[in-house]
């Protein structure tokens, strides 16, 4: 007995014990594995499932950069645009920060809309993860207002135009209109006292709101769990172990995963930052090298790339009014799909090929939205942006319609209703200079109705639904 009690055990190693230490004041471990290592996911995750740690990862890009460019950036009307100068020139490596953080901007979009365009694929907004969408769709407002308030930082030509367009949109709003542009700028132009309050909110307020909404997102996500590109739930279809057959825990096997995504994604960021950081203007304007001159308008005023859909919706009514409500009735919408597509099969895999179609047509709509936003104001770019905002705002109407079987009744009252609102539309805003145009663009709400509600008529084929399969399959 004596000999034994003389061995010295091994020792636990200074990790281990610290983790110890740590275990005992805060649930460090229980948290990784509740969180990480044993949140069991879809064994079937395909790219589209890549979008959302990199959008983590770009988060941070920015927070870190954003910190470093704060210390040298000089929040101030006088100063503002040469600080931005003096960080590109003199502080050491300032223009890789700066850089890093213009192209992150735009990268963050770029990775937003595919992530949400990923829910539409899946239906990942439907039950049970309404609130989740939600979540996200917070997330993507404050993102909007931070990158707005960022844009006006370097107080160039197109920050300061940019920023006197969108805060005067505010004057659209009956009777309080005039008052709430003068409370949101702090002045009567766009001026100091904006900067100063919009790098409050762009270095302070908005990234904590982001950070919360985030962490929020993530654990609405834990609670329900992920979809999957079958848009089948793995937590119904368990083992003898409680572990649902379907899946595998986060860690490692979409850590490893999600690394490669990540080491992908930075390759493709390093190039922009090194080679391109302008990207032929479309992630810097060249206006905003010029210092803001509130004497000149540019002749051109228009948003970066990631704002130019809303932007053209905005523009395409000659109301004001109404194109406000138009550009805020876009976003708003999107927060109300779960309600607006009900329909019981999540996957567009197994949905009908009319709803693939119109799928594809509403991404393909987003994106022309996005050119005509950056091409010149004219009456032509006005119209045709008028016909594709009617074809946004047309998925949304056709969604609810597919939610269910629709009978040939629903279809046939749907087109003959969405027809009537967009001839009220024409008739509304009805210039006899551009009488002609408004006839041949006609044609484009047209044929999508047409395809839409009339073509399912005579072909059933394109309404049925595939049978969704029990377990995820591996494609
Ligand atoms: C800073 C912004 C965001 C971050 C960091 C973020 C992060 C994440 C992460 C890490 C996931 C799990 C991995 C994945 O499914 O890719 C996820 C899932 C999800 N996110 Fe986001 N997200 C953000 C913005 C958004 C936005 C704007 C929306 C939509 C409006 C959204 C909707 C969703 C949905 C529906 C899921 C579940 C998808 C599924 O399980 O199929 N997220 N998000």
């Amino acid at each position: 007995m004596s000999e034994t009690r003389n061995v010295p055990k091994p020792s636990a190693g200074w990790g281990r014990s610290l983790l110890g230490w740590i275990d005992a004041r805060f649930p460090l471990t229980k948290l990784w594995k509740s969180q990480v290592s044993e949140y069991y996911a879809p064994i079937n995750f395909n790219f589209w499932y890549f979008f959302g740690s990199l959008a983590l990862l770009v988060l941070v890009n920015q927070i870190v950069t954003g910190i470093f460019l704060a210390m040298s950036y000089q929040p101030n009307a006088h100063l503002a645009f040469g600080s931005i100068q003096y960080i590109m020139r003199d502080v050491h490596w300032g223009w890789l920060i700066r850089y890093m953080h213009t192209t992150g901007a735009s990268l963050f979009f770029v990775v937003i809309y595919l992530h949400m365009f990923r829910g539409l694929l899946y239906g990942s907004y439907k039950k049970p993860r309404e609130l989740l969408w939600i979540l996200g769709m917070l997330i993507y407002v404050c993102l909007m207002a931070e990158a707005f308030m960022g844009y006006l930082m370097p107080w160039g030509q197109m920050s300061y135009w940019g920023a006197v367009v969108i805060t005067s949109l505010f004057g659209a709003i009956p009777w309080v209109g005039s008052h709430l542009v003068i409370w949101v700028r702090g002045d009567f132009g766009v001026s100091g006292a904006t900067l100063n309050r919009f790098f409050a909110l762009h270095v302070v307020a908005i990234p904590l709101l982001l950070v919360f909404l985030v962490v929020c997102h993530l654990m609405a996500l834990h609670e329900v769990g992920s979809n999957n590109p079958d848009g089948i739930e793995i937590h119904e279809n368990l083992d003898e172990n409680g572990k649902p057959v379907d899946g595998v825990p986060f860690h490692p096997y979409y850590t490893v995963k999600d690394l490669f995504g990540v080491g992908v994604f930075l390759i493709i960021f390093a190039i922009i930052v090194f080679y391109a950081p302008t990207l032929k203007g479309i992630f810097i304007d060249p206006i905003n090298y010029k210092p803001a001159n509130f004497l000149q308008t540019p002749p051109d005023i228009h948003p970066l790339w990631y704002f130019t859909p809303y932007y053209a919706i905005l523009r395409s009514f000659p109301n004001k009014l109404f194109g406000v409500t138009a550009f805020m009735l876009a976003i708003v919408v999107l927060f109300f799909l779960p309600w607006i597509d009900r329909h019981p099969i999540k996957s567009v895999r197994y949905r009908a090929p009319c709803y693939r179609i119109l799928l594809l047509a509403f991404a393909a709509t987003f994106l022309f939205l996005g050119y005509i936003g950056m091409q010149p104001a004219t009456l032509f770019w006005q119209k045709i942006g008028l016909r594709m905002s009617e074809i946004y705002f047309l998925f949304f109407v056709t969604s609810w319609t597919y939610a269910r079987t629709p009978s040939n009744r629903r279809l046939l009252v749907t087109f003959a209703l969405s027809l009537a609102v967009i001839l009220w539309i024409d008739w509304r805003f009805y210039l006899p200079s551009i009488a002609a145009l408004i006839w041949w663009t006609l044609l484009i709400p047209l044929c999508y109705l047409i395809l839409f509600y009339l073509v399912p008529l005579l072909w059933p084929g394109g309404m049925r639904d595939r049978s969704v399969p029990t377990r995820v399959t591996l494609r």
